[in-house]
Parts: structure tokens; C-alpha cells; sequence
């Protein structure tokens, strides 16, 4: 009896390219699963970074779309400074109860213990999709975390997601639109905006999925009931295991992430113990355009 070798279509997307770097001389860049992540290296972030190393850790930003850092004992200062490498810092939109305001606007103080009733982030989201132009990037800096282990943070590589559809599924996706709704997690006064369902990132130029469980209220332009299950359909696929990865955190480590083309989940395993940090999140430039 012979046996055909059939690949699985579409289930092993290429990582993101990006063209004109092909070497990292001046940091290291160490990939930390196959499709997303990479810790880097060779910088000091409490000190400013060379422009060469600047253009590598954007560069790097945009092949690996979630970049790590270990060992940072960084001022808020020293994270605002990493921050406008990459645009202008914006402030979180909306009420937010969980995470709470620092002496200087931009920061946030993410911090949990025994007395938490509840965390940011728990769901898989990209941060604040309900704003007209949602921010490009987040910075998170814990200098405190659980002894044993726990709350990690896993992040989704929304390329992957969408190369990974059917031919026909991406056909169909092709000019929808979805409403984002930020009264969902923030409450009232916080925007709503409607996206398309499939972005194009600015500077990569790839397809990226654009919905999630937070904020995604339904896809548009559809009955409502299709909407409905073609919506939990997205954000099922959207977190597939096969195009995560799953950062374990070190007392001083950051997390840096690219809203445009990465969802991410905080998971609460630790309570009653403290893990602490900072946030600060980077403006995008423009609403997402249509893939
Ligand atoms: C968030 O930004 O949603 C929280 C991420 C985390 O605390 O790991």
C-alpha cells in the first residue's frame, strides 16, 4: 500500500521578514520559538542606545513582533527613553480600574497581590483596538515577581493566525469590519471604533487578524447571527498554541509588544503573591488600514 504525504495546508506560516537586515552586529537577538518572540541582548537600557543600536531593535521589533530584555533595572525615565526610540507615548484611554496612574501620566503601575481582586489583561487582546488609531506598542517592566514562578505572559503572533485560513476564509474576510468597544472592559466614556477584521501592518506590510475577545463587540455587515459564530471561530484561531509563545518573567525583565500584529494574555497563577511594574504604551500613527 503507498501512502501520499499530504502537508497540512497553511499550518506552518513562514515567520515574519523583514528585508535589509540580515545580521544584528550591534545587540543580539535570540528567537524564542519558532513564529514569535525574541530576547535581545548586548544593550543597556539605563543608558541611551546608539543609533545603530536603535535601528536594530526596531528592526528586530518588526521581524520578531514581541522582543524581551533581562537583567534592566530601569527608571521610568530609562523606560520612557526606549519608548520615544520607537514614537511618541500615549496614555492609557478610558477609565481604567485595574492598572493604576504613577506621579507622571504615561506611566502605569501595574501591580497585583494578595489584596488583588482582579489583573489586567486576563483575556487575550490587543491593547485598547476600541481607540481610533490603537496604540502601536506596550512596554511592560516588572522589577518584582512571583518567587516560584507564575504569571507569565503569553503573546499570539496574528500574522501566523491569518496565514494559517483557508484560501476561501481569507476571501471572505476581505473588506469586513469589526466594532470595537471599549465600555466592555473600561466602562463608560471609553471610545468605540470600527477596524477591518484583516489589518496590514505599516511597516512590515504583512496581513495581520484584527479581532479579540476584550474588545471585539461583533464583525459588521453581516446577520447577526453569522457574525456571532464566525466571530468565535477568529477568536479561537487567533490563539492557537501553534503561533504563541509564553514569557517567564525575572524580577527586571521587559516585554515589548507590537499591538498592530501581536495579542497577549496575562495569566493569574500566582495570588496571594506580588508581581509588580510599570506600563507605558507607544501612540500608533495612523487607524489600521484594511489588509
Ligand atoms: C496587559 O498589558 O494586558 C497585562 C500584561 C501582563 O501583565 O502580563
Amino acid at each position: 500500500m503507498t501512502t501520499t504525504f499530504q502537508p497540512r495546508p497553511q499550518s506552518r506560516p513562514e515567520p515574519a521578514r523583514i528585508d535589509g537586515v540580515v545580521t544584528y552586529d550591534a545587540i543580539t537577538v535570540t528567537p524564542e520559538s519558532p513564529h514569535i518572540g525574541a530576547e535581545i541582548g548586548g544593550v543597556d537600557l539605563t543608558q541611551p542606545l546608539s543609533d545603530r543600536q536603535v535601528e536594530q531593535l526596531r528592526a528586530a521589533f518588526t521581524q520578531y513582533q514581541v522582543i524581551f530584555f533581562r537583567d534592566q533595572h530601569i527608571s521610568f525615565d530609562d523606560q520612557i527613553r526606549l519608548a520615544n526610540y520607537f514614537g511618541t507615548l500615549g496614555e492609557h484611554a478610558g477609565k481604567a480600574t485595574i492598572s493604576k496612574p504613577t506621579e507622571n501620566p504615561a506611566v502605569r503601575k501595574f501591580h497585583y497581590d494578595e489584596n488583588s481582586q482582579l489583573i489586567s489583561g486576563e483575556n487575550f487582546h490587543s491593547d485598547q483596538s476600541c481607540a481610533p488609531i490603537p496604540p502601536l506598542g506596550t512596554i511592560l517592566y516588572n522589577h518584582t515577581v512571583p518567587p516560584n514562578g507564575g504569571g507569565d505572559t503569553q503573546f499570539s503572533n496574528m500574522y501566523a493566525a491569518y496565514d494559517a485560513l483557508s484560501p476561501r476564509m481569507k476571501v471572505y474576510l476581505e473588506g469586513l469590519t469589526a466594532t470595537h468597544d471599549g465600555t466592555r472592559v473600561f466602562g463608560p466614556g471609553t471610545p468605540v471604533a470600527v477596524h477591518p477584521v484583516v489589518i496590514r501592518h505599516p511597516e512590515s506590510g504583512r496581513k495581520a487578524l484584527y479581532v479579540n475577545t476584550d474588545f471585539t463587540a461583533h464583525i459588521n455587515d453581516l446577520p447577526r447571527l453569522e457574525a456571532d459564530r464566525l466571530l468565535a471561530f477568529l477568536i479561537d484561531h487567533c490563539v492557537n498554541p501553534q503561533w504563541t509563545v509564553r514569557f517567564r518573567w525575572h524580577a527586571h525583565s521587559i516585554a515589548f509588544w507590537d499591538n498592530r500584529c501581536v495579542q497577549h494574555q496575562a495569566i493569574w497563577d500566582y495570588w496571594p503573591n506580588v508581581r509588580s511594574g510599570f506600563r507605558v504604551q507607544i501612540e500608533g500613527t495612523a487607524a489600521p488600514v484594511a489588509g
